[in-house]
């Protein structure tokens, strides 16, 4: 029979025909289920489905499903490489019914797929059904025709299917296949049915009940069907080999194992390959759905199983990385059913390689360290718990990887010993911090971290997900409870929420009681990391009540987000047009990414003009056009930031880093390479199109030789446009042009009225001088005893033309005195008056110009004999202030 490939399109075909939908793979992260470390079952993503929650357009689906086994409840990471059947990562092949048909149909549907379309020997196969179940035991009977021996009740668990300690479940019925007397074993029941002769290769589950808690088991709306295949065992079957790793995917991914590290997988070198092989697939699956390799929760058991096939490539003697050359083998097998492989190609294969490079390192120092502390001991004996400590925390080896370096030996390592030197390293560093003068309410998250962990973040992969409530908080101490009305903080194992960090505001949204099994509603306002990777939701809880230990969802608001995301992005893509346009002098100050708008802040000596802001804004636009994919990489610092990634100075970077990249360079010196490289653990758009536009509104200064600038991205900018527009669209409308000619036609009123206010000035002095054009006696000139007085009041001359007018009048009368009352459209009075200076020995003009202001309402005046100015409130009193001066000139004459 066929390859692993076609044996997975058969079966999925095969049901397809026969009314289901084929359905991809559900995620390696599971985002319905908190207590589920990875994917383990084909019926994971169906969960909600099964128990009526959910409702899907289809009531049958077949499925190929990513499974790991590692970490979490079932853990066959010990076993893989030394054993037939263990593996990390496997496919599980399923068909599912939602209560449509039930165990006649699945025993029907089963029975013809292996014996028809498989073409196995009805001898060769035998079946298991749970004790109880008489109606599965009759079916086989009448639908397989198996005799009564070949149908084996089984009254323990291992016919009751269970996904965890809670969820859906059911009796199960398995079959066997029998690869012969020449291998030894029994049939399932009998004492030496762990044999590996009789091996099940499909387990048909007919899905009854929900278990709700340990103690209450409710029915299932409707009877359902959820079926599991292990790929590999029948392409095992169907290619006539009775391991595993002789099928046709391993042998070439083993093959490729041989070529790169220049070994054969024979006699002891066998399992290292078989790890190898093993763990590739675990690895690059988790990369592609977005583990990384860390030291807490599930990228702490990717790096486990890293750094053991990591330990087994030294074992072939290779001292340089080799893993991460066997990726395109990996893509050849099986990139075509699983897309999501050559999506991640490159993440996958640097990932892997800066493991080696990283651990590889360590690796030679601490297995020496190893081989000199285990010496000695024998098959039997356990290596000591300080050892092993030893290693874990200065050479990175996880200490599984220990018990497999020892295991060839027979020797055992102490884990309780191994415990104590890990708490008391965590008490030292708690006395540490204790002693650190930090505010006594940051205590409650030191203690909640030591006590539950790091929250493990999934925002980068989903923005809804399930968690586990770890604790609880309401004005700064721990509580059981937050009711309806409280506000509070929540601390959940894993969450789809953003901390604020790196400039990004928290995400917002709402906690609700997971597959609501409660009437809880929780809005989360902000969330904020602490302690070092403590996700604190700040919440007010609206309805029920949250509660510790319940598993609850976390929905995080995604319009929000996504602008989020393309402020982000964008920041990342201004700050490099800054730079290109600028100069490389520009470091990042500080930046704030909120879904509303983005600010970013640099160091660049003077204000921008428009020139140069037009340039960033083309810049960035362009590579938003070019909507290229934006990748995200871990990387060991050093590498990031020699490789050109900017970093900010003074900011405190774990030992490896996000690094986000996007666009392409258009011209400059980087023309063709990656436009922004950045170190960055915020989140992204996946394109660099969805951010859409970007729009700079402001420009401006912070503190000496830093800027600030602010922009709008997507909608924002899009409205922000749209506003301008309507102001322009308005004044074309009052100017009653078209929006291409608003400049030219405000430039020529512009003109115009400079043009009327120098003719208006023009007009008003003639006036106040009394041209008025009659050419001949001015009307305000009289004799005042021997003197000429020029007294005149004037409206609309601001005071500060008083002067002008009062020197031309002197000019105008030769010998004598002007005096000037200019009243200013709200109603107040200025008054100059001038002397000629023939005549400044007999008056003074400041003496004049106070008897005016007097008359004014006004105090004081000043100036000199020959020209003085004062005000008064009350622009009603003109004729009498010039009266006055008149009568104190006639008294004075
Ligand atoms: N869910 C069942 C299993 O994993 C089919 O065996």
């Amino acid at each position: 029979m066929s390859g692993v490939n076609e044996i997975r399109s058969t079966f999925l075909d095969f049901f397809r025909r026969n009314g289901h939908e084929i359905v991809s793979s559900g995620p390696l992260v599971p985002r319905n289920d908190p207590t589920l470390m990875f994917a383990n079952a084909g019926m994971n993503q169906f969960k909600n489905v099964f128990t009526g929650l959910e409702k899907r357009d289809y009531k049958r689906a077949t499925t190929a499903q990513k499974c790991v086994r590692a970490g979490g409840k079932h853990n066959d990471l010990d076993n893989v490489g030394y054993t037939a059947r263990h593996h990390t990562f496997f496919e599980m092949l399923g068909n599912f019914s939602f209560g449509d048909y039930f165990k006649d149909v699945a025993i029907e549907h089963a029975w013809t797929l292996i014996t028809k379309e498989f073409g196995l020997p009805k001898d060769k196969l035998l079946v298991t059904v749970y004790s109880e179940d008489d109606q599965a035991f009759d079916l086989w009977k009448k639908i397989a025709g198996l005799t009564d021996d070949r149908i084996i009740r089984i009254p323990t668990s291992d016919n009751f299917w269970t996904m965890g300690d809670t969820g859906p479940c059911g009796p199960c019925s398995e079959i066997f296949f029998d690869h012969g007397d020449h291998i030894w074993g029994g049939p399932p029941g009998s004492p030496e049915e762990d044999g590996d002769r009789f091996i099940e290769i499909w387990n048909l589950v007919f899905m009854q009940y929900e278990q709700k808690t340990k103690e209450e088991r409710v029915d299932l709306p409707h009877p359902s069907i959820d079926t599991g295949m292990g790929l590999e065992r029948i392409a095992a079957v169907l290619q006539g080999v009775h391991d595993n790793y002789d099928i046709d995917l391993f042998k070439a991914l083993i093959a490729a194992s041989e070529s790169v590290t220049g070994t054969r997988a024979e006699g002891e070198q066998r399992n290292s390959h078989r790890v190898i092989a093993d763990h590739l697939r675990a690895t690059s699956f988790l990369i592609a759905d977005g583990v990384l390799p860390s030291n807490e929760g599930r990228g702490y058991v990717l790096r486990r199983i890293m750094r053991r096939a990591m330990r087994h490539a030294r074992l072939l003697g290779c001292e340089e990385p080799v893993i991460f050359k066997l990726v395109p083998a990996l893509l050849a097998e099986m990139g075509r059913a699983y897309p999501e492989l050559m999506r991640a190609e490159s993440l996958i294969t640097e990932t892997i390689e800066l493991e080696e490079k990283r651990f590889g390192r360590t690796l030679t120092r601490g297995l020496s360290l190893l081989d000199e502390a285990s010496q000695g001991l024998e098959k039997g004996d356990i290596l000591d718990g300080e050892t092993a400590f030893k290693l874990y925390d200065t050479y990175g080896f996880p200490v599984d990887l220990t018990q497999d370096a020892l295991r060839a030996r027979g020797v055992g390592v102490d884990l309780t010993g191994f415990g104590d030197a890990m708490e008391r390293q965590k008490k030292e560093a708690r006395a540490a911090w204790a002693g650190s003068g930090e505010a006594a309410t940051e205590n409650v998250w030191f203690a909640l971290k030591e006590r539950v962990g790091a929250t493990e973040f999934l925002g980068y992969e989903t923005e809804r997900a399930e968690g586990v409530v770890t604790g609880l908080v309401r004005d700064g101490e721990e509580v059981r409870e937050l009711a309806a009305g409280e506000s509070g903080a929540v601390i959940v194992n894993q969450t789809p929420f953003y901390g604020e960090s790196g400039g990004q505001v928290g995400d917002t949204g709402m906690i609700v009681a997971s597959g609501a099994k409660s009437e809880l509603k929780a809005t989360v306002t902000d969330v904020q990391k602490k302690a070092d990777g403590v996700f604190v939701h700040l919440v007010t809880v609206e309805h029920g009540s949250l509660r510790l230990d319940d598993p609850v969802e976390l929905i995080v608001d995604v319009a929000r987000r996504a602008a989020i995301r393309a402020n982000h992005s964008a920041t990342h893509l201004l700050h490099e047009a800054l730079r290109e346009v600028l100069g490389g002098h520009v470091a990042q100050k500080g930046s704030m990414v909120s879904p509303d708008r983005l600010r970013f802040d640099f160091s660049h000596p003077k204000p921008l003009d428009p020139t140069e802001i037009t340039r960033v804004e083309d810049i960035a636009n362009a590579i938003i056009l070019q909507n290229a994919p934006v990748e995200t990489r871990l990387m060991a610092v050093d590498d990031a930031i020699e490789s050109g990634a900017m970093a900010l100075f003074g900011e405190k970077y774990g030992d490896e880093v996000r690094v986000v990249s996007m666009g392409t360079a258009i011209d400059g010196e980087k023309a063709g390479k990656t436009y922004s490289v950045e170190l960055c653990g915020g989140t992204h758009v996946r394109r660099t199109g969805d951010i859409g536009l970007v729009n700079l509104v402001h420009e401006g200064a912070v503190a000496a030789g830093v800027r600030r600038i602010e922009a709008f991205t997507g909608e924002g900018a899009r409205r922000h446009l749209e506003e301008q527009d309507q102001r322009l669209r308005d004044v074309a409308g009052l100017l009653k042009v078209s929006q291409t000619e608003v400049s030219q036609r405000v430039a020529s009123l512009i003109e115009e009225r400079r043009k009327l206010e120098r003719e208006l000035a023009d007009a008003r002095k003639k006036l106040a001088l009394g041209g008025g054009g009659n050419g001949g006696a001015d009307a305000s000139v009289r004799e005042v005893g021997s003197v000429k007085l020029m007294a005149r009041a004037v409206e609309g001359i601001s005071p500060k033309d008083l002067k002008g007018l009062v020197d031309d009048a002197k000019k105008s009368l030769g010998s004598g005195i002007a005096a000037i009352v200019g009243v200013t459209e709200d109603g107040k009075a200025g008054i100059v008056v001038g002397v000629t200076d023939d005549l400044t020995d007999r008056f003074s003009a400041v003496d004049l110009v106070r008897v005016g202001s007097a008359a004014l309402g006004g105090k004081g005046g000043g100036g000199r004999p020959d020209m003085a100015q004062a005000g008064g409130p009350d622009g009603t009193k003109a004729d009498e202030a010039l009266k006055a001066i008149e009568d104190a000139l006639a008294a004075a004459g």
